[in-house]
């Protein structure tokens, strides 16, 4: 079976990160958990992926525990 890798994406609630998250459905990319994170103004918001409702988790210390692969679409100061 293929490799399915922990993924996080940071600022999954804006343009960009919804963005990605479909083109990851619809090129089966192989997620085997994933972490929404974005600002404290996302705290509890929820989004799809693959049928299943994800509750979004604001950015930390702690964000990337187990992560192992993360996207950044959050503007490049948040990123850094
Ligand atoms: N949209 C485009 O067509 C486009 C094209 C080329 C490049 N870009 C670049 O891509 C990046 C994202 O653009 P966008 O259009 O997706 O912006 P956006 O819709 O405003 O979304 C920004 C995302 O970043 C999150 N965020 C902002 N500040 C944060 C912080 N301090 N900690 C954690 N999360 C934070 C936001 O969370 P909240 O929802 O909680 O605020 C949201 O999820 C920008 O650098 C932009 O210049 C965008």
């Amino acid at each position: 079976m293929a490799r399915k890798y922990h993924v996080a994406i940071v600022g999954a609630t804006g343009a960009v990160g919804v963005e990605l998250l479909r083109v990851m459905e619809r090129r089966d990319f192989p997620v085997a958990d994933l972490r929404l994170l974005a600002s404290p103004r996302s705290a509890g918001r929820r989004l799809e992926f693959r049928g299943q409702e994800f509750l979004v988790e604001v950015l930390g210390n702690s964000s990337f525990v187990g992560i192992e692969l993360a996207f950044f679409s959050a503007g490049s100061g948040t990123a850094r």
